[in-house]
Formats: C-alpha cells, sequence, structure tokens
C-alpha cells in the first residue's frame, strides 16, 4: 500500500512505513518457515509497484506468481486489513515472467563474455590450472574479437587453444592440453544442466526490468527459481551476474526520491553458504556501492546468521518474522537477531522473537535521518494481489500479453567464435571458395586470427550447434550490428565487469 512516499508495511502502536528516499538502503526479511516470509515479500513488491518502483524477484515456490491476479478476499486477509486499519482492496500488478530454462517465461541470456572467466570457472568448478587456461582463453578471443556467445563458441575457442597450444603459450602462458580436455567434460556437465539455453543470445538489457506501465507502476519481474533452485550454484551466480551486471551498467544517481529496481535476492543463504571471504567481501562491497546507483537489495532468508555481518550491516531495513528455538544453536540464533536491532524498552526483542504470530514480525526501518527505528512489534499489513500461486491457464495468459513478448523468446546464433574459427578452417583448406561464401568476412578473420596463430590450418571445433542458421547475409549483417559491435564497443566495460566479477568471485 501506498501513502506519501512511503510504503506501509503494517501496524504496531503506530502505522510502520518504509520511506522510499531509503528504500535503496536495503532491507532484510527473515523467519522460520511458514512465517509470512513471502507475503511480507509481497507487500513491499506490491507498495513499490504503486510507487512506480520496478522490481525484480526469485519465486522460489511458483507462490509470488499470484500477484498478477486481484486477490480474493479471504477472511483471514480482510480480518488483517480492520486490524491494521486499512480497507481491504482486491488488486493485481503488471508482472513480466522470467525463466533461465526459457519455460515459465521469458528466457533470461547472457552472453559467455558477459558471464566472464572467473563466475565461469566457480559455475564449471574448475581448479587454479583450468581456470589460469580459461584466462589465457578469454583475452585471446578479446584480442581476435571473437565473439564468445554461448557455450558453442567457448567449446571451439578451447579446443583453439588447445590446438595452437604452443604459439598462444608464447605468448600468453603455458597451456596443459590435458587440462583443456578435462575443461571440455566440465562443459559437457553444465550443458547437460541446461545452462546452454541460459548462455546465449538474444542477452538480457537489464534496461527491460526497469519497466513501468501505462498506469505508471512498476513491473514485478518474477523469475521462476523452482527448478533453478536445485543447482545452487548456477542460481547464486546468476543473481550475482545480475547484480554485478546491475552495477557495471547503471551510472552513479546518487539520493533519490525513490529506487530504480528493488531486488529481492530469496533463498539468500545459497549465496553464503561455504563462500570464501573474498567472495563475501566482494558482495559487501558491490552492496555498498549499488545504493548509489538507486538499488536496493532485499535479504530473504530463514535466519538474519545466514547473513555475514560485515553485509548485514549494509541492510538498513529490516523485517524479522518468529524464529523458533528448539536447540542451543537456535536460541544463541534468536538472540544474535535481537541483538541486530534498536531495542524498544517496551518488550524483550529475543523473548518476542519466538512468541510472533504468522504475517506478525519485528520490524525497525530507517527513518528520515537514516537512523534505525526503535524496532516495534508489527502486524503485517495484507497484501491486495491473490496470495498463492497463478494456475497453469493464468500463467500461460499473462505470458501471451507480456509487453516483451517476441524479445527474448527465439534464440538466434550469430556470427561469433565457432563460426569464425570454422570459417578459418574452410579458408585454409579451400581459400577462394572459402572468402566468397562469406562475403568477405572470412578474408578479415584470416588476418586477425594470424596475428596469434601465424597462419596455419586449424580443424574447426565441435558440432554445430542446434538453433537455426541464418543466411550468410543475415550473419553479415547481425554479427556487424550486434556481436561484433558490442564485443568491440564494450570491450572496456567487459574489462571492468570482470574485474568486478573476479574479486566477487575469487578465491573460491
Ligand atoms: N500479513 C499476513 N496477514 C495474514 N496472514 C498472513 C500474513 N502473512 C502470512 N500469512 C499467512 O501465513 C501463510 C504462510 O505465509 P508465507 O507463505 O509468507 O510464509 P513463508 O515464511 O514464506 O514460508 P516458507 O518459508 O515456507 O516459504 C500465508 O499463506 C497466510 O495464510
Ligand atoms: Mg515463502
Amino acid at each position: 500500500m501506498l501513502e506519501d512516499r512511503k510504503i506501509l508495511i503494517g501496524k504496531s502502536t503506530k502505522p510502520d512505513y518504509l520511506l522510499l528516499t531509503l528504500a535503496n538502503r536495503h532491507g532484510l526479511v527473515t523467519g522460520a518457515t511458514g512465517t509470512g516470509k513471502t507475503v511480507t515479500l509481497q507487500v513491499l513488491a506490491e507498495g513499490f509497484s504503486n510507487a512506480g518502483v520496478p522490481v525484480f524477484a526469485a519465486d522460489i515456490k511458483g507462490d509470488l506468481s499470484g500477484v498478477a491476479q486481484a486477490g480474493e478476499g479471504k477472511e483471514v486477509f480482510r480480518k488483517r486489513a480492520k486490524e491494521v486499519g486499512i480497507e481491504y482492496q482486491p488488486d493485481r500488478f503488471p508482472v513480466v515472467f522470467w525463466d533461465v530454462f526459457g519455460e515459465a517465461g521469458h528466457p533470461i541470456r547472457a552472453t559467455v563474455s558477459e558471464i566472464g572467466p572467473l563466475l565461469l570457472a566457480r559455475l564449471l568448478e574448475l581448479n587454479d590450472v583450468q581456470e589460469g587456461i580459461l584466462n589465457i582463453a578469454f583475452r585471446v578471443a578479446d584480442d581476435n574479437q571473437l565473439p564468445v556467445i554461448d557455450l558453442k563458441d567457448l567449446r571451439a575457442l578451447l579446443n583453439f587453444v588447445a590446438e595452437n597450444d604452443k604459439a598462444i603459450g608464447a605468448k600468453y602462458g603455458n597451456i596443459a592440453k590435458a587440462s583443456v580436455g578435462a575443461m571440455q567434460r566440465q562443459l559437457l556437465m553444465l550443458e547437460n544442466q541446461g545452462a546452454d539455453t541460459f548462455l546465449g543470445e538474444p542477452a538480457l538489457d537489464l534496461r527491460d526490468f526497469m519497466r513501468t506501465d501505462r498506469d505508471g507502476r512498476g513491473v514485478i519481474n518474477i523469475l521462476a527459481a523452482d527448478k533453478l533452485m536445485a543447482k545452487p550454484r548456477l542460481y547464486s551466480s546468476f543473481l550475482l551476474w545480475m547484480l554485478s551486471e546491475l552495477f557495471e551498467t547503471l551510472p552513479e544517481v546518487g539520493d533519490l526520491e525513490k529506487p530504480k529496481l528493488v531486488f529481492f535476492f530469496d533463498e539468500a543463504h545459497l549465496l553464503f553458504n561455504d563462500a570464501p571471504k573474498p567472495l563475501i567481501d566482494a558482495v559487501e562491497r558491490v552492496v555498498r556501492l549499488i545504493r548509489s546507483k538507486g538499488v536496493g537489495v532485499y535479504f530473504v532468508t530463514q535466519n538474519p546468521l545466514d547473513v555475514p555481518q560485515t553485509i548485514l550491516a549494509q541492510l538498513g531495513n529490516r523485517v524479522q518474522h518468529a524464529l523458533r528455538a528448539f536447540t542451543p544453536r537456535d536460541q544463541k540464533a534468536v538472540r544474535a537477531a535481537a541483538e541486530t536491532f534498536r531495542q524498544n524498552p517496551a518488550f524483550d526483542t529475543a523473548k518476542l522473537i519466538m512468541e510472533l504470530g504468522v504475517g506478525e514480525a519485528l520490524v525497525s526501518t530507517l527513518d528520515e535521518r537514516g537512523t534505525p527505528s526503535m524496532v516495534e512489534r508489527t502486524l503485517i499489513a495484507p497484501p491486495s494481489a491473490r496470495v498463492g500461486p497463478l494456475t497453469e491457464a493464468e500463467r500461460k495468459q499473462v505470458m501471451a500479453q507480456s509487453p516483451l513478448r517476441g524479445k527474448y523468446d527465439q534464440p538466434f546464433d550469430s556470427e561469433s567464435a565457432y563460426e569464425m574459427l570454422a570459417k578459418r578452417k574452410q579458408m585454409a583448406e579451400a581459400p577462394a571458395e572459402a572468402a566468397q561464401a562469406s562475403g568477405g568476412l572470412g578474408g578479415f578473420l584470416g588476418s586477425v586470427l594470424e596475428q596469434v596463430t601465424g597462419g596455419g590450418g586449424q580443424k574447426p571445433a565441435g558440432k554445430g550447434g542446434g538453433r537455426q542458421r541464418m543466411s550468410t547475409t543475415e550473419v553479415v549483417i547481425r554479427s556487424a550490428a550486434t556481436s561484433m559491435a558490442r564485443t568491440v564497443g564494450t570491450q572496456v566495460g567487459r574489462a571492468i565487469l570482470r574485474n568486478v566479477l573476479g574479486s566477487i568471485v575469487k578465491g573460491r
């Protein structure tokens, strides 16, 4: 619910609000299972949408999807509205569904070069030697303007590196062929996990997350994450990539009237489980700095202890639902959670955490001066949209009406490393014929590649992908317009991104 520049969270001894000007100072929603975290997330998402702030949220159980349909006015929510002192008003919100696997929403794709060697190394679980080779492969691609878009390109690139190990090794550093073989097998595993739909084109333009509808309401972008969750490394790498990409692409804006985008990071413990210190440090840095780009990050997890201390300190707006404390370790967690709040003399915070009812929480938000408000015992407001999942038919309907329909749904396969390297081999075997077939592009590439290898015939790598091939003209136009231009034009940007991700992912 939206009031003047603030979102109503619920009511304690007074109405409790989240101030939009401080919503980019991040937040945390915690609580044991079934205590009301997802509903709270929905209340916040609805509030942001009403305020014209787009939202991105991962939907772990599918139960956030209901926000696209008007609420059914269930008795619990009508009752809650009365308790909070508002009128229950059913409403629905503009939703765009996304799905890394391209089934329950628009496919989300990133190119391999956008993901960068360091996140890829983490995804592929590479050892140091292999990671070194991957870095060399990326530099070879950069120096020769070979766009590395999909896994097929990466495979071709690795083959190319292995086959030219002497020449490349002399320039960039030692290449162990056996390690490349192991990397190819890891690639195959990643492919089997379905990552091949995720890596490719058309790649996501993050501005498509920052849309408002005709009424000026922020679009709620919902990532279907039920399947993705089964692959925690893919899930966490993916969300991490999105965060870094936002960080890289958005300009510095300082303090805004309201955030440009709010990002909900559900099951946040997955990001921090077994995370080495350098990774945590880097996430801490991105979280701290992304705030001045107008992005608010809200972590959702069971226990505040799931979030490392340095990051916890960055999360200004807190909603703590009930925690259970059966074991001494649980009790310690409850005490730790209680200690993160500015105490209220009216009650014993630690004791109360265990007594909170469903949809009730301890709430502390940042006030106008940016200091945390005294913790309050708050009844969370009811959402206006449906609580619970959409039916299959309803979801299909939302997808069919998406403003982004058609933009991402068809993959395309433009001229990139795989094709370029294959063409090069073709040229070496029948130069005149190949140059003609490629409309002259081959000649250009040939000379580019000679800089690395000093000429000589190379074998083409891997088999063709399953995607539709484009005509030569299309390939030339597309590659000129997208891949080539982008790779060349954003090379500096990519280098920075890799540095950020580098520090995020280093020291696995
Ligand atoms: N603000 C609220 N007002 C009234 N009822 C609520 C409220 N929040 C939650 N509930 C009730 O509690 C149920 C469970 O809430 P919710 O799904 O948000 O829990 P959760 O903490 O996300 O659980 P899990 O950890 O299993 O995902 C809701 O379906 C609803 O019936
Ligand atoms: Mg939930």
